[in-house]
C-alpha cells in the first residue's frame, strides 16, 4: 500500500467537543483556555493528533455546527489569539491540529446568507440554494434531516431556501464558483494558520439535483420523505471534493478525514482511494438510529472484512466506534452494567488492533456511559427532539417517545468530561450547560490515572503498542475463521512481526478454537489484567487479548 502521506498512519487521533471537556472561566461551557490547561492529559495519553469540533463564530443551533463566521473563534470559547495558542502548544508538544470543517451549509446568521436572502439580485444572491414556490407550497417533498420540511420560505424573496440539516442551517450553493473560492480561500488561510488537517464535514452532499425532484421514498410521521440517492454522493460531489483536494489537500499536504454517507464500501473507496485524489480517510456517517438498530457483533466482522478487502491496496481506515453523534460505545456494543470495565477494554483492543487510524473520542479512554436524562426539556440535541416529536406523530405515549429520544440521543456522548470526582466532574466550577453524568464520583479521570489496572491505562498502553509496532501501524490484517459470531480473531504481520487477538464480543464464555491457540508467544495486554491476565484456553466474557508471537 503506497500512501502518499505515509504520516498519517502513525497518528492516533483525538476528539474534542469543545462544549464539553473542559470551562475555564465558570460560565458551565467548555473553552479554548480550558482544552490548553487540558493537553497534558492528551500528551500522556499518548495522543499526537487533536481533532477539534467546531470551534468558529456560531448561534449554536446544532452547537457550533452551524457557523456564521468562518475566520473567526465563537465568543463562548475564547478568541483568536486562545486559538492560536493553542496551536502552538500542541505544536510543541507533537499534536497535530485537525479543524472541523463545515462547509455543506452555514449558519442562517452568517453575514453571506443575510445579504442572500435581503432580495433576488444581490452579490450574494446565489451563495445558497433559492427556488420559487411550486403551487403556493415548498418547491419539493423532501425533507430535512432533523424533522420538517428542508424548504424554508423568506418573504423578501419571495422564495424558500434548502437545509438539508435545521432551517438554521442553509446549504450553500456549490455549484457556484464565487462560492466555492470563498470557501477554498478560506481552508488556505487556516492552513497558513498552522493548521495540519480537516475533517471535513457532511461532505457527501454538495451537489444537489438542480431540477429537485419529489423524492419517491414514503413520507415521514410529518409528511415529509428523505430520499439519501437524490442528494448523496453525486458524482458533482466527487468534482468538488478533487477540487478542494487540488487547490489546497495536496499543495498543502493536510490530512483529511472526510465524514461522508457512504451506503457501501464501493462508495467509500470512492472518497479515499489514493488515485481518485479526495480524501486520505472517511468516517462513514450511520445515523445512531440506523446503528442501534442494525447493529450486531457479526455485522461489524463482516463490515470490517469488507472495507479492508476495498482499500488495503489503495486506501486508508479512520477506524472508531465513537464520535459526539453516536451513543457512547461502552453502553452500544459493550456492557455498562457488570461487564463496564472489560468490554471497555476489549472493545479498545479492538479498534487499535485494526489497521487505520485510530480515533479515541473525549471520555472514551476512561468508559465513559450514556446518559438518560429524565425529561425532553433536558435534551439539547435537534436529533433527540425531532425523535421525540416524530414518536409523538405515530402514536408513541410520552414516556415511549422519551424512551425511543434517550436510546438515539447524541447528548449521550456530549455530556461534560469526567475529570475527577468533585462537584461537577472538575469541569467546571459553574453551572454545566449540559447535564453530569452523575456516575463521574465513580468514572473518572484522576481515579483511573492512578490504577495501573484501570480503562485509562489501556489505552495508554495501545497508543503506546502501536506506536512501536509497525505490524499495528502498517502491516496486513487476517480475519482468522472462528465457529462464532461473537468471538473475533485476528492477525496482523509485518515483515515477520506478527500480533495476534481475540475478542469475546459476548457476555457469555467463548471457546476458541484449538488451531488457532497460540503455542508459544508473549501476551502483550488483557481486558482481565485486573484478574490475573489471560489464563489460556477458553475465553471469560468480554475477554480480550493480544499477543507477540
Ligand atoms: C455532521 C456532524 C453533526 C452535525 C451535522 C450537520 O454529521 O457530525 O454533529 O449535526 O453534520 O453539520
Ligand atoms: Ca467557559
Amino acid at each position: 500500500m503506497e500512501l502518499k502521506k505515509d504520516w498519517i498512519k502513525d497518528l492516533v487521533i483525538y476528539q474534542v467537543y469543545p462544549r464539553s471537556f473542559q470551562d475555564s472561566n465558570g460560565d458551565g461551557i467548555g473553552d479554548i483556555p480550558g482544552i490548553i490547561c487540558r493537553l497534558d492529559h492528551l500528551s500522556d495519553l499518548g495522543i499526537n493528533a487533536l481533532w477539534l469540533s467546531p470551534v468558529y463564530r456560531s448561534p449554536n443551533d446544532d452547537n457550533g455546527y452551524d457557523i456564521s463566521g468562518y475566520q473567526e473563534i465563537m465568543e463562548e470559547f475564547g478568541t483568536m489569539e486562545d486559538w492560536d495558542q493553542l496551536c502552538q502548544e500542541c505544536h510543541q508538544r507533537g499534536i497535530k491540529v485537525i479543524m472541523d470543517l463545515v462547509v455543506n451549509h452555514s449558519s442562517d446568521e452568517h453575514p453571506w446568507f443575510i445579504e442572500s436572502k435581503s432580495s433576488r439580485d444581490n452579490e450574494k444572491s446565489d451563495y445558497y440554494i433559492w427556488r420559487d414556490p411550486k403551487n403556493g407550497k415548498e418547491p419539493n417533498n423532501w425533507a430535512s434531516v432533523f424533522g420538517g420540511s428542508a424548504w424554508e420560505y423568506v418573504p423578501e424573496r419571495g422564495q424558500y431556501y434548502y437545509h438539508l440539516f435545521s432551517k438554521k442551517q442553509p446549504d450553500l450553493n456549490w455549484a457556484n464558483p464565487k462560492l466555492r473560492e470563498e470557501i477554498f480561500s478560506m481552508m488556505e488561510w487556516w492552513v497558513k494558520k498552522g493548521v495540519d488537517g480537516f475533517r471535513v464535514d457532511a461532505i457527501s452532499y454538495l451537489d444537489k439535483p438542480q431540477d429537485f425532484p419529489d423524492s419517491p421514498e414514503p413520507p415521514q410521521p410529518d409528511g415529509y420523505s428523505f430520499s439519501a440517492c437524490l442528494v448523496n454522493g453525486r458524482p458533482g460531489t466527487h468534482g468538488y471534493i478533487r477540487d478542494m483536494n487540488r487547490r489546497i489537500f495536496s499543495p498543502y499536504n493536510v490530512l483529511t478525514v472526510g465524514e461522508v454517507a457512504a451506503p457501501d464500501t464501493e462508495e467509500l473507496a470512492r472518497y479515499v482511494a489514493t488515485q481518485r485524489e479526495e480524501f486520505d480517510m472517511a468516517i462513514p456517517f450511520v445515523a445512531p438510529v440506523v446503528e442501534i438498530s442494525t447493529w450486531s457483533p457479526k455485522k461489524l466482522r463482516q463490515d470490517i472484512a469488507a472495507d479492508y478487502a476495498a482499500l488495503k491496496d489503495d486506501g486508508w481506515w479512520a477506524r472508531f466506534f465513537s464520535n459526539h453523534d453516536k451513543p457512547r460505545q461502552v453502553s452500544l456494543y459493550g456492557n455498562d452494567q457488570e461487564y463496564w470495565e472489560v468490554s471497555a477494554k476489549m472493545l479498545a483492543m479492538l479498534l487499535h488492533f485494526l489497521p487505520g487510524t485510530p480515533f479515541v473520542y473525549q471520555g472514551e479512554e476512561i468508559g465513559m456511559t450514556n446518559m438518560r436524562f429524565p425529561t425532553i426539556e433536558e435534551y439539547n440535541d435537534p436529533d433527540a427532539k425531532n425523535t421525540y416529536r416524530q414518536q409523538l406523530l405515530i402514536g408513541a405515549t410520552p414516556e415511549e417517545a422519551l424512551h425511543q429520544a434517550q436510546m438515539i440521543s447524541r447528548d449521550n456522548a456530549r455530556t461534560p468530561m469526567q475529570w475527577n470526582g468533585t462537584e461537577n466532574a472538575g469541569f467546571t466550577a459553574g453551572k454545566p450547560w449540559l447535564g453530569i453524568n452523575p456516575n463521574y464520583r465513580q468514572i473518572n479521570v484522576e481515579s483511573q490515572k492512578g490504577d495501573p489496572h484501570s480503562i485509562y491505562h489501556c489505552y495508554k498502553a495501545l497508543i503506546a503498542l502501536r506506536k512501536e509496532s509497525r505490524a499495528l501501524s502498517r502491516g496486513d490484517l487476517e480475519i482468522l475463521p472462528v465457529p462464532t459470531d461473537t468471538l473475533f480473531a485476528l492477525k496482523r504481520s509485518y515483515q515477520g512481526e506478527v500480533l495476534l487477538s481475540f475478542h469475546n464480543f459476548s457476555a457469555e464464555p467463548a471457546e476458541v478454537p484449538e488451531a488457532l491457540l497460540p503455542q508459544s508467544g508473549q501476551v502483550l495486554l488483557s481486558s482481565y489484567d485486573r484478574q490475573g491476565g489471560y489464563q489460556g484456553g477458553s475465553l471469560r466474557p468480554y475477554e480480550s487479548v493480544i499477543f507477540r508471537l
